[in-house]
């Protein structure tokens, strides 16, 4: 009886042992791409305020967020053959709302700079950039230099973006504003508010393409360092599986040259916008 009470004891040991270990390999298991097939979608968090990365339209009476980041993420979604739900807040608050599982991806013409590579995972990149001011129509000759010319000058940017980053560094003597939303940020520039907001090139082309008469684009050169040209596309740490399958996906969207179609999709369906 004894030696059966020992096997028994013994026996239980060996069962909580066994369970404790499967609950932690489960919570250690890559399960990314798994759940969103499970769940059947593809959780995109963004920021519509980023011509044409995201922005919003109105289409048969009801807001909606398109632009070439949204586009990319339905691609990878109907890869997937999940459905694509896009998650609008503002830029500042998308690492930790990929990083508390609100969402699944952050796309938001992100780059993939130092301090966010300590914080999430980022895929291949799939697009590049610089950094330029826009200022108001028929100032653009008053800002040559950026050492120089912005001294004094108020400068609007994105809060957390880069652009703060970059407008900090390089435009001496300004007075640099940062706020959570773009769309802001431009308005004040046509009010004379802020004197230049700095964005980057593609984006600045699109305001000076859809608003010819109250922005064009500075002629001082900024830098934009090679560590902050990259967009890329941002994942979880733990979710290796699906940012091994996006950059798979991105692959064969820029060979078929997919990649540029959307560009110039969002591009177009931005400059027809009321
Ligand atoms: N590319 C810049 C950055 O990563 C700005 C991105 C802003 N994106 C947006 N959707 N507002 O910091």
């Amino acid at each position: 009886m004894k030696g059966k009470k020992k096997i028994y004891i013994l026996l239980a040991f060996l069962a909580i042992f066994c369970v404790t270990l499967t609950a932690c390999g489960k919570k250690d298991a890559d399960n990314s791409v798994k759940d969103i097939k499970d769940k059947k979608t593809l959780v995109m968090g963004t920021s519509a305020d980023y011509p044409p990365f995201e922005f919003p339209i109105v289409q048969d009476g009801k807001k909606k967020v398109v632009g070439y980041d949204v586009f990319i993420a339905q691609k990878i979604a109907d890869k997937l053959g999940v459905k694509l739900k896009v998650v609008n807040t503002e830029f500042p608050s998308l690492v930790s709302e990929l990083k508390n599982n609100k969402v699944d991806i952050v796309m938001a013409g992100m780059v993939s700079t130092k301090e966010r590579k300590k914080q999430v995972g980022f895929s291949d990149s799939y697009f590049e950039v610089q950094n330029q001011a826009l200022v108001k129509k028929g100032e653009a000759n008053k800002y040559k230099q950026k050492g120089t010319d912005f001294k004094n000058k108020t400068v609007g940017v994105q809060q957390t973006t880069t652009q703060e980053t970059i407008a900090k560094k390089q435009m001496k003597g300004a007075n640099v504003v940062s706020e959570s939303k773009v769309p802001s940020l431009t308005t004040e520039l046509k009010k004379g508010k802020l004197d230049a907001v700095v964005v980057e090139n593609t984006v600045a082309a699109d305001y000076v393409k859809k608003f010819p008469n109250d922005y064009e684009i500075a002629p001082a050169k900024l830098d934009t360092p090679k560590d902050l040209q990259n967009i890329n596309i941002a994942t979880r740490k733990s979710d290796k599986k699906l940012d091994k399958k996006i950059n798979k996906i991105l692959a064969g969207l820029k060979k078929s040259g997919e990649l540029d179609k959307m560009l110039d999709k969002a591009q177009t369906l931005q400059s027809e916008k009321e």
